[in-house]
């Protein structure tokens, strides 16, 4: 990936140069504790415009509001905070009341009922807006500076991996906007939960650091009898119609990727292994495997006569939020090698972020 630099990289200290970038309708990468943003006005239809065109986004495919802790003063508990997000949405029904007092700030976006006068560039022309609290302290000090919501995608080009450092955002981006904020490496590593809250219903439309174990436990506590859906791999048309960014060939590498189980029966993985050779004409691969400490697939690649140029691991011993952190780092590393196709090894585990990482690799494989 070449990198043709235009953006500076501005330390934490620095943040004022971003501000008056943000005050002037630019925009700016934002680092958050998900993945890196790329930050507009939400109040700026210019602004806006400016995101989707760096990312070549297509318009059809909304935007999430950033919401900073200064608009909810723990004077007035939450009433203040109430009161500001009316600028997005009508009424805040108990649902995402409960949600909000236990997961924000964090990596959770509420998909609620919009007000009218949210830009549709923001919402897409749909009902709905997305809103979130992030956790960051670099993007908190930035929105509690700039005090109005960041309308942030992720800060990567359209349908590509999501970038996890300032670097990152540098080679994506880097020649369409002025300046990226250096908040470090992001602590989760993948994007936010996105759920959409019904009137009796909540759907969890992207997996995330927090689980639909957890949104329901919370909504419990609150004596709310609401049931938790996951929209994911039963998506139906509704929702895809609604969430365009969820749909398949999502967080992409250059190179394509193909998932092989490599816990099926050896006949078989020898099968699913010739297949990507016959594919691609190529027995040079990069392989991404899940545990440092089980080597089944690489030997099962060397038994199979592939050159495996690249290897990147996700964890030592199977750690799920260590693999989100590593995820796409470990892709964009990859795809710098010389090869064709890069093989991952599909995840065991299903707890915690290794789902998040699962769907994340599942929509990586269907470019
Ligand atoms: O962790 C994150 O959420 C990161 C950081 C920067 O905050 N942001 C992020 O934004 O991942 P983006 O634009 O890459 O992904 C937002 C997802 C998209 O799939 C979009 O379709 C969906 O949220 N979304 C946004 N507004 C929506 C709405 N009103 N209804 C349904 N889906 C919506
Ligand atoms: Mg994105």
């Amino acid at each position: 990936m070449s990198i043709q630099s235009k953006a500076r990289i501005l330390t934490s200290t620095q943040l004022s140069e971003a501000v008056t970038a943000l005050l002037q309708g630019d925009v700016v990468g934002m680092p958050t504790e998900t993945v890196y943003g790329l930050a507009g006005n939400v109040f700026d239809d210019s602004a806006l415009l400016k995101i989707f065109h760096a990312k070549q986004r297509p318009l059809f495919d909304p935007l999430i509001v950033h919401i900073p802790i200064s608009w909810n003063t723990p004077e007035i508990l939450d009433q203040k905070l109430l009161i500001d997000l009316k600028k997005f949405t009508p009424n805040m029904t108990s649902i995402a009341r409960a949600l909000i007092e236990d997961f924000w700030p964090g990596p959770l976006t509420l998909i609620v009922p919009r007000s009218s006068h949210v830009s549709d560039l923001v919402t897409s022309g749909l009902d709905t807006v997305g809103l979130r609290m992030p956790q960051h302290t670099v993007a908190q000090a930035l929105l509690k500076m700039c005090d109005i919501p960041l309308a942030a995608p992720s800060a990567n080009r359209f349908g590509r991996i999501s970038p996890t450092e300032a670097i990152h955002v540098q080679s994506e981006i880097g020649d369409k906007i002025p300046f990226i904020v250096d908040g470090g490496p992001c602590q989760i590593g993948v994007e936010s939960t996105v759920a959409r809250i019904l009137d009796d219903e909540v759907i969890v439309l992207r997996l995330g650091k927090v689980t639909s174990d957890e949104l329901k436990a919370s909504l419990k506590i609150h004596n709310l009898s609401v049931p938790v859906n996951s929209g994911i791999g039963v998506i139906d048309q509704e929702i895809q119609a609604r969430s365009p960014g969820m749909l398949a060939s999502h967080y992409a590498p250059i190179k394509p990727l193909k998932i092989i189980d490599f816990s099926e029966s050896p006949l078989h993985v020898s099968h699913q292994i010739e297949s990507v050779i016959s594919e691609f004409k190529s027995s040079n691969v990069g392989l991404l495997t899940c545990k440092q400490s089980d080597q089944t697939a690489f030997e099962t690649c060397r038994k199979n006569s592939l050159i495996v140029e690249g290897h990147a691991t996700l964890t030592k011993n199977g750690d799920g939020d260590e693999a989100a952190k590593n995820l796409f780092k470990s892709l964009r590393f990859l795809d710098e090698y010389r090869l064709d196709v890069i093989i991952a090894e599909k995840p065991k585990d299903h707890n915690g972020l290794w789902m998040a990482v699962s769907d994340r690799l599942f929509r990586a494989s269907h470019k």
